[in-house]
């Protein structure tokens, strides 16, 4: 499963290059600061992040043909039907909700899921969206105006997390895009791969892990019951567990859904995944190297659903399901969604199996992605999870 197609990756477009200048010499400054290196979460943070520059907040296309990778919403608008669905369960089950969304990327599943409520009848009063770019929040905005303007009123853009959420939240894709350690299991102890720069190139350096990373590589080693293999090379999310406890802060009553591509964590620390889970994504080219095509490529990191359940039990949460991607979708009304297939003209029912394929075919995205619903109050288990239910596993 290790990709690394960089002799394959295109050149960037002039202009992409000298974004990508500006971002790097943005990031040696912050290292120049920092005496020389910076923590990989530090340089993820500013490659994605950085005001004005990161990879999320410039202006690159990102999403779809034109970007650099397509998601389960710009695959098919079957993704928000069928979480529409579900949706509309939870909003069934609590009184006055709503839907806040995180990260909303281009505003294409706020849009399909506020179509397909409407179809269904079960229009929320409000649909929140907490997005951190201001790019982003912004072509959201346009979007949506366009595509869906009479219920675009019912959007608004939260800069936090409400304070008594009642309802349901969503977040697809969003958990890989959190910053991530990286290190390195010596017999000696744990060791943090640390960026620095060297002429106009990075590197990744050997250092002394601070504090957090150790007690959190010893905790996941004392929960594998074992050490990890001299050499081994992994990540660890230490905001995961902080952004899952201030989603059970918000939420009040009702069900998170999360969409990720992940693993339990005896799979992601498994020795055969010696070399770890982050992969960069650039022109729909996948490949291992997070320190070349700064700020114009997206990082990710595959996320550990324990370090997710974890936190959601410690914030008061309890885990309402765990499935693949595929299982979530079929459970949850793929097959009601397809009903009209066969009235469909040749072209279209071609298309409408394309999509279905992308979304569960389990070399596509219906594997590797899965759904995690977190709950708290009086809602039902969602019936998504009827089929498959992984909760054991982790
Ligand atoms: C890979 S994109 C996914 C976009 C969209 N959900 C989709 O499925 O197409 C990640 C999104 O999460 C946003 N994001 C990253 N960190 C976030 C955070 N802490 N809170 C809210 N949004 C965040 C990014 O700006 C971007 O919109």
């Amino acid at each position: 499963m290790q990709h690394d197609e960089r002799t394959t990756l295109p050149d960037p477009d002039a202009a992409s290059a000298e974004h990508s200048a500006r971002v790097a010499a943005f990031i040696g400054a912050r290292m120049a600061e920092a005496q020389g290196s910076l923590s990989f979460a530090e340089f993820m943070q500013h490659a994605l992040y950085a005001p004005g520059l990161g990879y999320y907040v410039a202006g690159a296309s990102k999403f779809g043909a034109a970007g650099d990778f397509v998601t389960a919403p710009e695959v098919s608008p079957l993704f928000g039907s069928v979480l529409a669905r579900q949706c509309k369960e939870v909003l069934a089950d609590v009184e006055g909700g709503t839907i806040l969304e995180y990260g909303a990327g281009s505003g294409k599943l706020a849009c399909d899921l506020l179509a397909a409520l409407a179809r269904l009848d079960a229009l929320p009063e409000s649909y929140q969206i907490l997005e951190v770019s201001p790019d982003l929040k912004e072509r959201q905005e346009r979007y949506l105006r366009e595509e869906l303007p009479e219920l675009v009123t019912r959007v608004s853009w939260l800069d936090a997390p409400p304070a008594n959420h009642v309802g349901v939240v969503i977040a697809n894709e969003v958990l890989d895009a959190l910053p991530v350690e990286r290190f390195v299991r010596r017999n000696d102890g744990i060791k943090q791969l640390r960026v620095a720069a060297r002429g106009d190139a990075f590197h990744l350096v050997e250092a002394e892990a601070p504090d957090r990373l150790t007690k959190a590589v010893n905790a996941i080693e004392q929960d594998l019951g074992e050490q990890l293999p001299d050499g081994f090379v992994s990540e660890v999310s230490l905001g995961l567990s902080a952004w899952v406890s201030e989603l059970a802060v918000s939420l009040q009553n009702g069900v998170a859904f999360l969409f990720d591509y992940g693993v339990n964590r005896r799979e992601y620390y498994a020795s055969d995944r010696s070399d770890g889970w982050l992969r960069c994504h650039f022109r729909h080219r996948v490949h291992n190297d997070p320190l070349i095509l700064v700020g114009i490529q997206d990082l990710t990191a595959w996320v550990d659903f324990n370090t997710v359940a974890e936190a959601a039990l410690l914030g008061g949460l309890d885990v309402a399901g765990y499935s693949a991607q595929a299982q979530f979708l079929m459970a949850g009304g793929l097959d009601v969604e397809m009903q009209g297939f066969a009235s469909l003209d040749l072209e279209s029912q071609l298309e409408l199996s394309a999509q279905v394929k992308t979304l569960t075919l389990p070399g596509a995205m219906g594997e590797h992605f899965k759904c995690m619903a977190l709950r708290r109050g009086n809602a039902g288990t969602p019936s998504a999870f009827s089929m498959s239910d992984r909760t054991h596993t982790l």
